[in-house]
């Protein structure tokens, strides 16, 4: 197993290390995200699968779960039609939030475990240890100018939580400093939201 974890931490660490060279601070605007990965050596690739929040946490293959309450009095929630997972970092900040309606919003944070994560509407809770900034987004001056998301962590994994084809299982997205067994080292890149809007995810 130790040299399965060897073979995996090393593209890893070359692609971190070739991306970093030519970027400049992105702009500050909403973006959703995708798993970027062109593997070597197995058949686990992704060339920008939508990440979708669930459950409050984040995943590609998995669908969103977005939630309006009925009968709220002046709340239309044909507004809040919106599927896509949209992210936001605050100008000049490093904290990251989804970009939701619901007063309080909702806070996204990397648990102790590394899982990428978010509170739920009107509870700022969180488990002790989770760390809240961080984050950046930044242009790549490379070939189709990426722009790529930063974790406070360093690294970003896909971490397979159902079983089935390489490509189409669900995996559920991770951040480390070092490796993750069973997972997968990826990049995210980001993206302009399509059109619509969110009133909460669930
Ligand atoms: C993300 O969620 C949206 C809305 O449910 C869905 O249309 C899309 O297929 C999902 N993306 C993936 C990669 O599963
Ligand atoms: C995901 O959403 C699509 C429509 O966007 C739907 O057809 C599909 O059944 C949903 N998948 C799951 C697992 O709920
Ligand atoms: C972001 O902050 C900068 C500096 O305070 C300001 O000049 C800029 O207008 C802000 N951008 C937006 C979109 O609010
Ligand atoms: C949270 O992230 C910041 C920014 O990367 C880092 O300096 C800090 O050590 C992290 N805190 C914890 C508790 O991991």
């Amino acid at each position: 197993m130790k040299s399965v974890l060897a073979l995996i931490a090393c593209p890893v660490v070359v692609l971190a290390a070739s991306i970093s060279r030519r970027i400049q601070p992105a702009p500050f605007e909403p973006f959703t995200a995708g798993a970027w990965r062109i593997p070597q050596n197995d058949d686990v690739f992704f060339v920008g699968t939508g990440i979708n929040a669930s459950g409050g946490k984040f995943y590609i293959n998995r669908n969103t779960s977005t939630y309006c309450p009925d009968g709220v009095s002046g709340l239309d929630c044909s507004l809040y039609s919106g599927s896509s997972t949209t992210f936001v970092i605050g100008n000049g900040t490093t904290t990251m939030s989804l970009d939701v309606t619901v007063p309080g919003g909702q806070q996204v944070y990397l648990a102790p475990d590394g899982a990428l994560s978010y509170t739920q509407a009107h509870s700022a809770s969180m488990p002790p240890g989770s760390n809240v900034t961080g984050f950046s987004r930044e242009q790549s001056q490379a070939g189709g100018a990426p722009t790529y998301l930063y974790s406070p962590a360093q690294y970003w994994f896909l971490c397979p939580v159902t079983e089935g084809e390489p490509r189409e299982r669900t995996y559920q997205i991770f951040a480390a400093s070092g490796n993750l067994e069973g997972c997968y080292g990826t990049q995210i890149r980001t993206y302009t939201p399509s059109l619509g809007h969110v009133w909460q995810y669930a």
